[in-house]
């Protein structure tokens, strides 16, 4: 049979295009076997989304040719992609880590001064298991459930409704009647051991991969299209948190999780409550030695403040909760050889020298690379090639090379190299720096190739059809060298066309097609995602938000933060006010927009697209919302953080000084200058309590 499979749908006469739907036909039910019955797919998400978009475009042109076996028709065949995305209510969060027994007393600490409390004063704490799953959040609606998603990201997650009924642990409609109207329960779905031992048994008979983990083979499961394998699979539920409500679920934490189980879910039978930290350690330590002999994984114990009214108090800063924290337990550690060391460039220029290993599993997971660090690290160890060595893994964190445990003399000791493995500059190490660096910038092509694939990541453009591997075809090409030449691309394409994209091997008239409409779908983009995608150091997607909160538009952010290189300016003082911004962050980010180079970038990029205005979250008080508030004086009913974390919460700014940008000054006791100069300039001052009574 002839070969149409790269001829463009234009072109294609109707003989070619009944060829061309036969074999899409064929080749989309053989992949679509291969993913679900054999979990074991030959190719990406996004290429086995072209196959169908090409059927569907050939079938829109010669609809008689339609074939009653095609991909469109078949009932139930869903685009593999495709879970719908949701946008959750309430964000879900990830929790902080605590690594100590004083990690804890710390939190508690913490959390006695942010509420304003003695710090004799007794603060009851829950203490429970962290179960290693994957969390959902199920929405019941006038108890029935309606929808079920997965985390995603935190704000968006993807709808897995059909799968989570699978669950038997899930009640499809509440127990009782005393559930809210609209009540999202949320919790930890995971496979208990002894199910995972038997799937693996039934994985290896079948001559199927098996799961590295009971967590993998939880996520395989719960993320499968057709939920009948799901169902199969034995997954399990407990129910240990909440989302949105519509009436309030109690007074405290535990009768929270009281309720859930009248309603008919599993809740853990760990759950434990005490104001004393250390009888919250001992709960800590009897849960670790349980561990093992539990059917199901668990990488810690969660802490939570119990009462929920100091919940609310305490809310979130970033991406976790003030209220709570993952004590986590020890990492797991294996032996094995260091067989040799390679050296990455990161997207900064740092060296990282990365450990090459005899592959072995550590708790569950099989390792065969591990960091290690720098090159202080490699001298601390002492490390020799050909050595054994401890590997030590700990939850998402990469394995990394601990200690020697045994060496030969005649093994070689690593050598630092003094250039870049990529360019040849020189290495270079700044004040009390550990990393070395490769001195090269924008003439690196590790770094360049790093921050273009940085700036098309998932948190940052996300550009459908361009990873890494794209990026690293285009950027040899010399195709993209900056992060605008990516907006520039079409253009170039269609001005070359002896060159043109669509006639080299790999790329067909489809896929540049669609990559051209996935570049421009990004033309405007979220100031977050922007400000992230530049790859400044310190400026992760956390502080990137917190950039967007307080500036807004892209304008603005510039003018403030070029503003912000003179140190003695209010503009760089309004900088450091923000929760979260430290001297170490406010410098990275002034230092990378005074450098030219990178202006340069910026604008460029600046020319070829548009940064949307920032939009701060619902604060349905619009009193508040967008003023800048300056406390002073001392505050008697909560502590100045909490003070500040009320204001922002409500969309407000909070400055450490009184100008005629001030809307209202908060004045306790004591109030002194500012109060005077407040007065003097007519702005607006309330008492702590008229505060109060505003939020
Ligand atoms: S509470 C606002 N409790 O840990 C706090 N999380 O590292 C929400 N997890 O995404 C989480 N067991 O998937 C909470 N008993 C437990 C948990 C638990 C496991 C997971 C959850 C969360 C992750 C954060």
């Amino acid at each position: 049979m002839s070969d149409f499979s790269n001829t463009p749908i234009d072109e294609l006469d109707s003989n070619a295009a009944e060829h061309e739907l036969e074999r899409l036909a064929k080749e989309i039910a053989r992949h679509d076997e291969l993913y679900h019955n054999n979990d074991n797919p030959e190719i990406s998400d996004a290429d086995y989304d072209l196959l169908r978009i090409r059927n569907e475009k050939i079938e829109k042109k010669f609809p008689l040719l339609i074939r009653p076996d095609s991909p469109s028709r078949k009932v139930g065949s869903i685009p593999k992609s495709g879970f719908q995305k949701v946008d959750h209510v309430k964000p879900m969060l990830s929790l902080d880590n605590a690594f100590s027994a004083e990690d804890v007393h710390d939190f508690a600490g913490r959390i006695k001064r942010f509420l304003n409390l003695e710090e004799t004063a007794e603060i009851e704490i829950l203490a429970e298991p962290k179960i290693d799953g994957l969390s959902a959040a199920l929405r019941y609606e006038k108890g029935v459930f309606v929808q079920g998603l997965t985390r995603g990201d935190g704000k968006t997650g993807e709808d897995i409704t059909e799968n989570l009924k699978t669950i038997d642990q899930i009640p499809h409609s509440l127990s009782g009647d005393e559930w809210p109207d609209v009540v999202e329960v949320r919790g930890e779905v995971y496979m208990a051991k002894d199910d995972f031992e038997t799937l693996n048994k039934s994985q290896i008979a079948a001559d199927k991969q098996p799961f590295a983990n009971p967590r993998n083979a939880a996520a395989g499961s719960l993320r499968q299209l057709d939920s009948s394998i799901t169902k199969s699979r034995s997954l399990k539920f407990f129910a240990y948190s909440w989302g949105d409500l519509s009436a309030p679920l109690g007074e405290t934490q535990d009768q929270a999780i009281e309720k859930f189980k009248k309603w008919g879910f599993t809740t853990n039978d760990m759950v434990y409550v005490n104001s004393d930290v250390d009888e919250i350690i001992k709960h800590y330590e009897m849960i670790s030695d349980k561990r093992a002999s539990l059917n199901y994984d668990i990488d810690g114990v969660v802490y939570k403040v119990n009462r929920l009214d100091y919940q609310e108090r305490l809310g979130m800063v970033a991406r976790a909760p003030r209220w709570a924290i993952a004590h986590k337990f020890p990492a797991e550690k294996a032996k094995t050889i260091l067989k040799t060391v390679d050296y990455q460039v990161g997207r900064t220029g740092a060296i990282t020298p990365v450990a090459r290993l005899d592959p072995i599993t550590v708790g569950g997971v099989v390792v065969s690379n591990a960091t290690l660090h720098n090159a202080d690290e490699i001298e601390r160890l002492g490390i020799k090639i050909g050595d054994e060595v401890v590997v030590q893994r700990a939850g998402d964190v990469i394995p990394q090379v601990v200690e020697v445990a045994s060496t030969n003399e005649k093994n070689e000791a690593v050598k630092f190299p003094t250039e870049c493995p990529s360019c040849s500059s020189h290495l270079i190490r700044e004040g009390d720096d550990v990393v070395w660096r490769c001195s090269g910038g924008l003439i690196c092509p590790a770094q360049r190739v790093e921050r273009l694939r940085h700036f098309v990541s998932r948190n940052a453009f996300d550009i459908d059809g361009l990873g890494n591997k794209q990026i690293e075809f285009f950027f040899k090409e010399g195709m993209i060298e900056s992060p605008a030449d990516i907006f520039r691309l079409e253009k170039n394409d269609n001005d070359a066309p002896l060159t043109s994209l669509k006639n080299r091997d790999g790329w067909g008239e489809l896929s540049v097609t669609n990559l051209w409409n996935a570049i421009n779908e990004k033309r405007n983009i979220p100031m977050d995602r922007f400000l992230f995608s530049l790859g400044i150091r310190h400026l992760g997607q956390q502080n990137a938000r917190l950039m967007c909160l307080n500036y807004l538009t892209i304008d603005n952010f510039l003018q403030n933060i070029i503003a912000a290189t003179d140190r003695e300016s209010n503009e760089y003082q309004l900088l450091l006010d923000i929760d979260g911004i430290g001297e170490k962050v406010a410098d990275a980010i002034i230092d990378f927009f005074d450098e030219p180079q990178n202006m340069d970038v910026v604008n460029d990029l600046l020319n070829q697209i548009t940064v949307e205005e920032f939009t701060p979250p619902e604060t349905g008080n619009s009193e508040i919302a967008g003023k800048t508030i300056v406390f002073t004086g001392k505050l008697e009913k909560m502590s100045r953080q909490e003070a500040k974390a009320s204001a922002e919460n409500l969309g407000a700014k909070v400055s450490g000084s009184v100008s005629k940008k001030t809307d209202i000054l908060v004045a306790g006791p004591g109030a002194g200058s500012k109060l005077k100069k407040a007065n003097d300039l007519g702005i607006k001052t309330l008492t702590e309590q008229e505060w109060l009574d505003i939020i």
